[in-house]
């Protein structure tokens, strides 16, 4: 008979712990505090679109809003899906269904962009992590086919644009876009996908980075797959360290240990946190400029979204490596978390547009998205609240 209690009282203190979580501790009260905001500012912002088929992107100069097609698309509905996990608001569910629909083509997108896993795993990914649908794992393995189609087996890396002078530019963003190949082979079994996303990794570890740890931006290749050129279009000089630029290795090679248990993306990815954590030309808030070599530091623009992936970035780093080191990147983590929600970065309700943060750099050279809000910088901060909450064992609708 008293067996039949335990379940419950574990569930009663649980719940009991978990609902006092806010009042006791502040950083708790201050996630709290965040996750009301974004409920409120993306269902704002899905207002504000509710009867077109494009999407919020930022809002400098202007409110920006994006159709299908662009790089960013897929975040708006993944942040819906992330903060309905969080808050069990119906109003988040339809709209983030709604606009996941808005996705449905982009799965045979393969002609004009490498960007599909930002586009489909972050919004149909995060439809399939909610729902368990089938339907998102059939346009997830459609999108990998189309990624990998971009893939020249001579050369052996996926190719990003196809504008400018490079005969074959690769973007240091697109390891971010390996994760839905990763996913893909496990779920149809096929290894053609982790093939080339695991020959992606190699190549990018040994032409995108310097001696320091640090990232060229573009690395274009000849079609014998010989480097053409390494350089930095959205950073400050071709030498320089564009802070989003740092953030997507760091993530990319964390997500890459995670998904095949390498130990050289492991070692890579702690070089990358060693060189982002240690810089130093990073401010007391850790927030860093958009470029770690802008001129104009102490005056030049902060960049929360770089802050928000390297944050979440952390978090799962954090829980691959002995506990001293682990404790070590957590807590910068958590410092960068704490500080996007403060005042500082995070918006009141019924401002700023309908996004969640303020202050990212989206492409300073050509004077784009200055010292804006970007839908990947609230994507990322939702992601690492979600993490930080879970690795501190607490429930986000309980706290
Ligand atoms: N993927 C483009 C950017 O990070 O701005």
């Amino acid at each position: 008979m008293r067996r039949n209690f335990l379940p419950i009282l574990g569930l009663l203190s649980l719940f009991v712990l978990g609902s006092c979580s806010a009042e006791r501790d502040p950083k708790i009260a201050s996630l709290k505090h965040a996750i009301g905001v974004a409920d409120s500012q993306l269902l704002d912002a899905a207002a504000e679109l509710d009867t077109t088929n494009c999407f919020p992107r930022s809002l400098m100069p202007k409110f920006r809003a994006v159709d299908a097609k662009d790089w960013t698309s897929g975040f708006f509905p993944g942040s819906l899906w992330q903060c309905y996990r969080f808050t069990g608001d119906e109003k988040l569910l339809a709209e983030a269904k709604k606009y996941t629909d808005r996705l449905e083509g982009i799965q045979y997108y393969c002609k004009g962009t490498h960007d599909l896993g930002f586009m489909v795993f972050c919004s149909f990914g995060q439809q399939m992590q909610t729902l368990h649908d089938r339907h998102s794992e059939e346009v997830i393995v459609e999108a990998a086919k189309s990624l990998i189609s971009r893939c020249d087996p001579r050369i052996g890396v996926i190719r990003s644009w196809d504008f400018g002078e490079w005969n074959y530019p690769v973007i240091i963003d697109n390891m971010m876009n390996l994760e839905m190949l990763f996913w893909a082979s496990k779920h149809t079994g096929d290894p053609v996908y982790r093939d080339v996303a695991v020959r992606h990794a190699d190549i990018t570890m040994k032409n995108h980075y310097r001696d320091d740890a640090s990232s060229f931006h573009v690395v274009s290749y000849n079609d014998d797959g010989t480097v053409e050129s390494q350089g930095t279009f959205q950073g400050y000089s071709d030498s320089s360290a564009w802070a989003r630029g740092q953030a997507w290795g760091l993530y990319g090679y964390t997500m890459c240990y995670r998904e095949t248990g390498d130990a050289k993306y492991l070692k890579h990815a702690e070089r990358i946190a060693d060189f982002i954590m240690h810089h130093p030309n990073t401010p007391a808030d850790r927030i860093p400029y958009w470029d770690y070599n802008a001129p104009d530091i102490p005056d030049a623009p902060r960049d929360a979204s770089a802050a928000a992936v390297v944050s979440s970035a952390l978090f799962e780093l954090s829980t691959m490596v002995p506990e001293a080191e682990g404790k070590k990147y957590f807590d910068y983590a958590e410092t960068l978390l704490m500080n996007l929600s403060s005042d500082a970065y995070l918006a009141k309700k019924g401002t700023n547009g309908g996004f969640i943060l303020m202050h990212s750099v989206g492409h300073l050279p050509a004077d784009s998205e200055i010292d804006t809000p970007l839908n990947y910088a609230d994507y990322y901060y939702l992601e690492a609240i979600g993490r930080y909450l879970s690795l501190r064992g607490l429930d986000p609708r309980r706290i």
